[in-house]
């Protein structure tokens, strides 16, 4: 079928460039010019584990091209999705002018003449946007326009997005004339993946519903993991104990620092603000909230018992994006706690395999060094704080990261390190959730300051 995409950001690019793959003649269109022409010289602008050879191939075959021209584009394609940017606002609301803006754009540029279209929304909205796309549509189209909104959320992960793409859980669609269903469904056929039908109200709130549900079980695995710390339980333990119940599963469960990035953060605020204009507050999301900014705090608080003042220490971070495999800094964790470092006057060195420049664009103005050595990075330091589960941390030689910190302290605030391996090296151990360790040497009287049950 042949499809257009507006706009080229992460749902935009990696759905387009995965319709190619799949058989799909694809025109993905953004208005930065400067974008289309990279992606048309197959830079792709993001990390994103195997897209950019994803993009190099569907566009040699033929299969997928990037442009300006959204009218030639409306007038070329079968289905336009829309996928361009709902971020948030001051009182939490979405912003959704990008969607009336190209609602407006499609509209104008669709005639009588090209026959049946179906305008997609991919970008989560909260609900009732469909209807308002429609009515944007009848409003502004020349004459009288075949053509039916529908609704279909996104539910890829950044860092494994072509995975989730091509191998989609499910697939929700959500129109309102079984002419649009059928369609849809031959869009995804080749996905082999099971097909949720509704209509438009429904899939749009699935995916607000869905990530607040996902968030909610971060925030609450975290409020298990400070009741771990206090009765000298291991949250970890607790998580699979609870998780091999089929009905709880084990995803989602990993305690930590807290979610970030440019979904959960946003979509938890955006279902707030959309159950209390309709009259039904989902106050339970304030909840999830509140646990997810106790987080960093929380985390300052156990390292200043630790090292008492934080003015002059050298702290060293691994991680900076906002989670593994992505160079997205987007409401990072790791960002906000350097930031909060800095301002109590640590010196602080930060090291990230994939999000350095785009870290060191986050932290304009914050006196943060950002080293290209994962080792590097703790010379001299005086703690070291996990920040982000990458694998490459869980798989340092400690005995070599020893020899360069100054004290042994870790603070693995993702559960990721394995506690023999820094035990074993000499540092003290302390995670999220779970009783701090120290290795066997170790006088008692150092552990003094510790807040965790032992
Ligand atoms: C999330 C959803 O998982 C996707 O299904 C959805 O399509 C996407 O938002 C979106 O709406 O576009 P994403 O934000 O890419 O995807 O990343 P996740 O893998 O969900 O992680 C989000 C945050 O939660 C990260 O900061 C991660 O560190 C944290 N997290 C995740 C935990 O703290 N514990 C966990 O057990 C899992």
């Amino acid at each position: 079928m042949k499809l257009a995409i507006i706009g080229t950001g992460y749902v935009g690019l990696t759905t387009g460039t995965c319709f190619a793959e799949v058989g799909h003649t694809v025109v993905c269109v953004d208005n930065d010019v400067r974008k289309v022409d990279a992606l048309t010289g197959g830079r792709v602008p993001i990390y994103e584990p195997e897209l950019e050879a994803l993009v190099a191939s569907n566009v040699s075959a033929g299969r997928l091209s990037f442009s300006t021209d959204l009218p030639r584009a409306v007038a070329d394609s079968d289905i336009i999705f829309i996928a361009v940017p709902t971020p948030p606002q001051e009182d939490g609301s979405v912003d959704l002018s990008y969607i009336e803006a190209v609602s407006q754009e499609i509209a104008v540029s669709l005639r009588p003449e090209y026959g049946y279209r179906i305008v997609v929304d991919k970008s989560t909205v909260p609900v009732s946007t469909g209807s308002k796309v429609a009515q944007v549509i009848r409003r502004y189209a020349p004459g009288d326009v075949d053509v039916d909104v529908v609704s279909n959320p996104e539910f890829l992960r950044e860092g494994s997005a072509v995975n989730d793409l091509l191998h989609p859980d499910r697939i929700v669609i959500g129109a309102d004339s079984q002419r649009a269903m059928d369609m849809m469904k031959r869009v995804y056929q080749p996905f082999n993946a099971p097909i949720v039908e509704v209509d438009v109200p429904s899939a749009e709130l699935i995916k607000h519903a869905a990530n607040s549900f996902l968030a909610l079980k971060i925030s609450y695995i975290n409020a298990v993991a400070a009741v771990c710390e206090k009765a000298g339980a291991d949250v970890t333990q607790v998580a699979r104990g609870i998780g091999m119940d089929k009905r709880i599963s084990p995803h989602f469960l990993n305690a930590g620092l807290g979610y970030g990035g440019s979904c959960f953060p946003k979509d938890v605020k955006g279902f707030i603000n959309v159950s209390e204009q309709l009259g039904e507050p989902m106050n339970i999301l304030r909840e999830v909230e509140a646990i997810n900014e106790q987080q960093v705090p929380r985390l300052l608080a156990r390292i200043r018992e630790k090292l008492w003042v934080l003015r002059n220490k050298r702290i060293a971070v691994w991680g900076i994006a906002f989670k593994q495999n992505t160079d997205d800094v987007r409401e990072s964790v790791s960002v906000k706690i350097i930031k909060a470092l800095c301002d109590e006057g640590a010196h602080v060195t930060a090291y990230d395999p994939k999000a350095r420049e785009t870290g060191a664009a986050a932290l304009k103005g914050y006196p943060v060094t950002i080293c290209d050595d994962l080792y590097e990075c703790t010379r001299g330091a005086e703690t070291l704080i996990v920040a982000t589960e990458w694998r490459e941390f869980a798989l340092a030689n400690f005995g070599k990261v020893r020899e360069m910190m100054r004290l042994p302290i870790i603070f693995d605030g993702r559960n990721i390190l394995h506690a023999e391996n820094v035990l074993h090296a000499g540092f003290e151990y302390h995670s999220i959730g779970r009783r701090s360790l120290y290795p066997k040497a170790q006088s008692p009287q150092l552990r003094d300051g510790d807040n965790t049950a032992r």
